[in-house]
């Protein structure tokens, strides 16, 4: 069988490296013709461990080649971006394009499946749009819907492992669906229609989200308190039916900062709990913002000279390179812009580039700074808090995402 996989991302990629291990012959296409050159080369434009060995072996071996045009094919998935316009209204002009793209190829038989997240009813929207198209293939192609759910950093174990929700528009797109990801899938796949799978990825992410609004607001109330909010988390967590999440300066990435205004976009009076939630996660980045300008003020009070500020970490979660609606990127760009004249420290161990800024590594940027603010637990970030005697070394340490929390 041959598989087209439209987009070759953080999601698109690695599904179709792992595909194309498990004997599907697999064509990956991307618009962006560097990104083909590379993976063609078998060099990774992303980062995710142990991916770049699978990529070689398989384009070594044949199993898979990229393009930035799609061909026949028997199978054909959507995994390009799906972001958010002006007023948090999802965007899905990418699947559009990209099914636009794949039309002329379809024949019948063939499996076409969104796995882009999507707001509900975009796999109908498509079908329709497929079939206004190409009218003769209604009732002759397969149809379905199957969110990814893996977390980077552990893609490969997780495409394989993680059980998947498969949406077809019928039974028979359905069984199609599965019979594919059965090759090299070994979760379970739950079967349902198009519109539970489509809501139960945006569920999932909103619940996440929620679920960190909660630790978030936690944090707040306990600063004003003068309670450490990591040791009440940790004991409130002893209790066996309590599983209270972790703060941080934020929510970024491409899913949990994006997906739930997909369902606060359609159903705006009914998802109350979700858009709070949203809401308390922006704030908490503005807060952190505060916090650190305030902490210079202080400093430049106190020591009469302005103080160097480290801001630690841009990703938004720790051990990546992901800066996707990262918070710690928009609280170190927003304290760049509402300071121009502060000696401020960016660094982040993960990124070789960011802004045209130059990066100083972590450790000259704690051996320099004053102000230590830690936006995201890098590994390198935690090792650095476990060596250094940091409350005894006179620096004002911020720490937004608990990397201190462990420090024995
Ligand atoms: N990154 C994650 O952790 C994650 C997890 C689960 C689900 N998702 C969802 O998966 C989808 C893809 O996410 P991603 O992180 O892989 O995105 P990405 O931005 O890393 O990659 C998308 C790729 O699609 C390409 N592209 C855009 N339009 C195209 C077109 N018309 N034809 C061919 N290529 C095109 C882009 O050039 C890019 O390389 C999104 O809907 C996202 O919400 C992402």
């Amino acid at each position: 069988m041959k598989a087209c996989f439209i987009g070759l991302g953080y999601i698109g990629l690695p599904t179709s490296i792992i595909s194309a291990k498990n004997g599907i012959e697999v064509l990956g296409v991307d618009i962006n013709p560097k990104v083909v050159e590379l993976t063609n080369r078998g060099e990774l434009h992303i980062v995710e461990d142990g991916l770049d060995t699978l990529l070689k072996e398989v384009v070594a071996n044949g199993a898979f080649r990229a393009s930035t045009e799609p061909e026949e094919s028997d199978a054909y998935f959507i995994v390009v971006p799906t972001p958010f316009k002006g007023d948090h209204e999802p965007d899905i002009s990418y699947v559009e394009a990209a099914t636009r793209s794949v039309i002329p190829f379809l024949k019948e038989g063939d499996l076409y499946v969104i796995e882009s997240t999507s707001p509900i009813g975009t796999t109908e929207l498509m079908s329709k749009l497929i079939f206004s198209e190409r009218p003769e293939l209604e009732g002759k192609i397969y149809i379905a819907y199957c969110p990814e759910r893996v977390l980077p950093g552990n893609i490969i174990q997780e495409l394989e492992e993680n059980d998947r929700v498969i949406g077809g528009l019928d039974e028979a797109s359905t069984d199609k669906a599965i019979e594919f990801y059965r090759q090299f899938v070994k979760g379970e796949l739950h079967r349902t229609n198009s519109k539970t799978a489509e809501m139960c990825k945006l569920t999932e992410n909103s619940s996440r989200d929620v679920q960190i609004a909660f630790a978030n607001e936690l944090s707040i109330i306990c600063e004003k308190a003068g309670i450490n909010v990591w040791e009440l988390i940790r004991l409130a967590n002893r209790h066996p039916r309590v599983n209270i999440l972790q703060p941080g300066c934020g929510v970024g990435g491409h899913c949990i900062a994006v997906d739930p205004y997909f369902i606060t976009a359609d159903y705006p009076m009914e998802a109350k709990i979700i858009a709070s939630a949203r809401q308390i996660n922006n704030y908490k980045s503005f807060w952190c913002h505060e916090k650190v300008e305030n902490a210079m003020l202080r400093f430049e009070l106190r020591e009469g000279r302005k103080p160097t500020v480290a801001m630690m970490g841009l990703a938004f979660k720790p051990n990546i390179d992901d800066l996707r609606e990262s918070p710690a990127k928009s609280i170190t760009l927003k304290l760049l812009q509402s300071c121009p004249d502060a000696n401020i420290l960016v660094s982040e161990p993960n990124v070789s580039e960011f802004n045209g800024l130059d990066l100083v590594s972590y450790k000259e940027a704690y051996e320099r700074a004053d102000i230590i603010v830690f936006l995201t637990a890098h590994k390198e970030f935690v090792e650095l808090a476990q060596e250094k005697q940091i409350e005894l070394e006179s620096k004002v340490v911020l720490d937004f995402c608990g990397v201190l929390k462990n420090k024995k």
